[in-house]
């Protein structure tokens, strides 16, 4: 009997699964974009996901793109979605956040990033953040003095390569990153007790995101939402900590002091707030720098001119462009004198090659959000409530937009605009562009400068 009420519950659920899978398909089969549901539940999440190198579409956009054009249906987190390749479809959906679209991250991303983070709260919770977070930020520029952190730490950096054979400069960078980020959010320093703690449950925690959503003890996602609960702690206990002190701790100048005093942000939100500077400081930006000088490095046309630059030195190339750069800064300053914004504003070159390597690099390929109305858009319809998913790297690498559009070409952004366009998106767009857009363009462009001017390429 038991086993008859389990198998007709199984039935059921399945059914269950079957039709809510189906049933957009059918109820929009003509208005909707062409395109595949694939297997009930999962969809086509999996093929969407399979990794590819981040200068290439993957297979699964290419062969949706070729089969049904730029803009197709498919079912991806578990929702009915449309993806767009699009360029203005693309704009357009950035452009009408919260009037047509929302930001929709997965549940599962919810959980681990808690309900106050940016990246999932809407409308005017989203509106109160953001502009406060903007606040911050222009505050600590006017302030001047992070721009030194961020040199001092990438000397730092640096320095603990001396008597090295080899480095792996992925984990160099994310050390690099991460010290800048806590030190401008939390005012920790590398030696400190708290920032290793942290970095522990932060790596913890960034784990979890990129796992399933399974909150069984022992799972990455389950630890990702404990090691959140634990920087949480620690955070609470730094504020706690500075509250006793009083005046006097509070001449750090660091987000979180000017967070302190703040009326219209709860507890919950200051910690989410230092969170999601965590979160976005650390591994986008190490990506970005990642992948800076892994093009720099291994593109065949820097290399080829590099080995011209070992018989010929008259020749430019990417190193040498970037270091006579870098060489004519270096001898304008006084010794031990910082690296400054006009400085940073000079670095023309290196702008070129930090905006390459965003356009071929694709560190954020996609974002989520969801259409809150029917919308109509040149010939494509999008139904209420399905996932939408603009694709940026789609755009980044049409060759229609891009000449020669998979080849790292630093130099087809001279006399171009620095600020993002339609056709280069790599920090989003509208009331969502990134926040953290310029502080990422400057540590890379500060680390850059010590690493051509004290360090040559290795040839093969
Ligand atoms: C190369 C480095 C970075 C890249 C490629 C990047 C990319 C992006 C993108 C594409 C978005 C838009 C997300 C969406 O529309 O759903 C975004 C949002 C955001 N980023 Fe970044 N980011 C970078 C660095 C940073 C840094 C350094 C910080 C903080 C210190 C940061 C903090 C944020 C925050 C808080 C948001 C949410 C903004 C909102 O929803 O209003 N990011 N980032």
């Amino acid at each position: 009997m038991v086993g008859w009420l389990v198998a007709a519950a199984l039935f059921g659920l399945s059914l269950l699964l079957v039709l809510n899978h189906f049933l957009p398909l059918i109820l929009h089969f003509k208005s909707a974009p062409r395109g595949s549901f694939g297997w009930p539940v999962v969809g086509e999440t999996l093929s969407f996901l399979t990794p590819h190198t981040s200068n290439s579409l993957g297979r699964f956009l290419d062969d949706h793109c070729s089969r049904f054009g730029k803009v197709f249906k498919s079912h991806l987190f578990c929702s009915p979605t449309v993806v767009s390749c699009d360029q203005e479809l693309n704009h357009f959906i950035l452009q009408n956040e919260e009037k047509l679209f929302q930001c929709s991250y997965p549940k599962p991303i919810h959980g681990i990033l808690g309900e106050s983070s940016m990246l999932v709260v809407v409308g005017d919770t989203h509106k109160r953040l953001r502009s406060q977070a903007l606040t911050l930020i222009s505050t600590t520029k006017s302030k001047g003095g992070y721009l030194n952190d961020i040199e001092r730490t990438a000397i730092q950096v640096m320095e603990s390569w001396k008597g090295k054979e080899q480095i792996i400069f992925c984990e160099e960078a994310r050390k690099f990153t991460f010290n800048v980020i806590v030190k401008q959010v939390l005012g920790l320093t590398p030696d400190e007790p708290q920032t290793n703690r942290i970095l522990e449950d932060f790596l913890t925690f960034m784990k979890g995101l990129v796992s399933f959503p399974l909150y069984i003890p022992g799972t990455p996602y389950a630890r990702a939402v404990q090691a959140r609960a634990r920087i949480s702690s620690t955070v609470k206990g730094i504020i706690e900590e500075r509250r006793k002190k009083g005046e006097e701790a509070n001449k750090r100048s660091d987000f979180l002091d000017m967070l302190l005093p703040v009326k219209s942000l709860s507890e919950g939100e200051k910690v989410s707030f230092v969170l999601d500077s965590l979160l976005g400081g650390y591994e986008t930006t190490s990506l970005l720098m990642a992948m800076a000088v892994h093009f720099l490095g291994q593109s065949p046309l820097a290399l080829e001119q590099l080995q011209l630059e070992l018989s010929n030195w008259s020749v430019t190339n990417l190193f040498s462009s970037a270091q006579s750069e870098h060489q004519n800064i270096k001898r304008n300053k006084k010794k031990d004198e910082y690296l400054n914004w006009e400085d940073y504003k000079r670095m023309e070159f290196t702008q070129n090659v930090i905006n390459e390597a965003l356009r071929c690099g694709n560190i954020v390929k996609f974002v989520h959000r969801k259409a809150i109305k029917d919308v109509r858009f040149k010939d494509y319809r999008i139904p209420s409530g399905w996932k939408v998913l603009p694709v940026f790297s789609a755009v980044h690498l049409d060759p229609s937009f891009h000449d020669n559009a998979l080849q790292f070409h630093p130099w087809r952004w001279e006399g171009q605009s620095q600020t993002s366009s339609k056709k280069f998106t790599p920090f989003g767009g509208g009331p969502r562009f990134c926040p953290g857009s310029e502080l990422a363009k400057v540590e890379t462009a500060f680390f850059l400068h010590h690493l051509v001017l004290n360090f040559r390429q290795k040839g093969p």
